[in-house]
């Protein structure tokens, strides 16, 4: 049956730059194209669109809205609790939305609460520990060089440079006065460095959770990174290509799926999702992050991987609509 589509999105050029912002600040904003592209799905699946547009514009709307259901991509804006704004404020006026909840938006955002969860549920994750500021960088005996030091509550490689595995206590400081200097004492994450494949698994569905063909990261042709690392640079550079299907026998390949929804499972992800991992040179794989709200841009794996399976990006945008549809029984 047709329905009315809400779709809510944050696209870049809301956040221009300013002088003397690192480049990536607001990489993890949509580019036009990609608004475009879902809605030309969502419209081949038979549906109409009402183009919305950010929270701001959802308020604004609110009053005069007529929809179905609401396909949020909306990244927000600030805390932790950002990817969690629209779903929270739908939630509280009863309008159905695809996608997950506000938690788990928030614990997914958040690396060091995700990671307690899977480590609750003997889900593979290499050791961390959460600094707030360059004091805590005390008691990490656990962990051993090489780390890597992230931020802890963004994406999109945010942050991250080839010096951000470090092998060595001058390095580990070096790097975190550096994160805390640029990106204005945000939280960071220290983690085990896992050196070898790096491979991500979208997922599609609900009961059950569907994993994906996974993709496979290459960087310049290799796929055994080592201490390679998907930089913010790496995002739009010619030497990355994603290999789908994955460079990997099937045993690991259903291992990893496996995994995947497990993690999507635990964290409570709805209708879509992307888990990604590293995989050590014994073949034991470590889930890095869940993603409740992954790309859906053209480059990305949503469409790369269904067509591995038969089919292209529109059925696999409506696959998701349609897990969303499902589950408030509006199918
Ligand atoms: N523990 C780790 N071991 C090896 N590489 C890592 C590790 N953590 C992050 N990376 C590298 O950094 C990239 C981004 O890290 P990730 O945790 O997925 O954050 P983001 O949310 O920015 O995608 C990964 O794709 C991987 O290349
Ligand atoms: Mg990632």
């Amino acid at each position: 049956m047709p329905k009315k589509i809400g779709f809510t999105y944050n696209v870049k050029s809301e956040f221009p730059l300013k002088v003397g912002d690192p480049e990536d600040l607001n990489a993890e904003f949509d580019n036009p194209q990609t608004i475009d592209l879902v809605k030309s799905a969502i419209e081949s699946g038979g549906h109409e669109v009402i183009l919305i547009g950010n929270a701001k514009n959802l308020l604004k709307m609110l009053p005069d809205l007529k929809v179905d259901i609401i396909f949020n991509i909306c990244e927000g804006i600030g805390s932790r609790n950002r990817e969690a704004q629209i779903p929270v404020i739908l939630e509280t006026l009863g309008i159905p939305y695809v996608g997950s909840d506000g938690l788990t938006m928030s614990l997914a955002l958040d690396k060091v609460m995700a990671k307690k969860v899977f480590a609750a549920e003997k889900i593979p994750t290499p050791g961390c520990v959460g600094i707030k500021k360059m004091e805590d960088l005390v008691n990490l005996d656990h962990l051993e060089f090489p780390l890597i030091v992230k931020l802890r509550q963004e994406g999109t490689s945010k942050g991250l440079a080839n010096d951000s595995v470090v092998h060595n206590r001058k390095e580990l400081e070096k790097k975190s006065e550096y994160l805390f200097g640029t990106y204005h004492n945000a939280p960071i994450i220290i983690e085990q460095f896992i050196p070898g494949k790096e491979i991500t698994v979208p997922i599609i569905g609900n009961s059950p959770p569907e994993a994906l063909p996974s993709v496979q990261l290459a960087i310049s042709g290799i796929t055994e990174l080592e201490e390679l690392i998907y930089t913010y640079e790496m995002v739009k550079s010619p030497d990355v290509d994603y290999l789908c299907p994955s460079r990997i026998d099937k045993q690991l390949e259903s291992q990893l799926g496996d995994l995947a929804v497990r993690a999507y499972k635990a964290v409570d992800c709805l209708d879509f999702g992307r888990v990604d991992f590293r995989v050590d040179k014994n073949n034991n794989p470590y889930v890095l992050e869940i993603n409740p709200l992954p790309s859906l841009a053209f480059d990305d794996v949503f469409n790369l991987s269904p067509q591995v399976v038969g089919y292209d990006y529109n059925k696999a945008i409506n696959k998701i609509l349609d897990a969303a549809l499902l589950r408030y029984g509006l199918n």
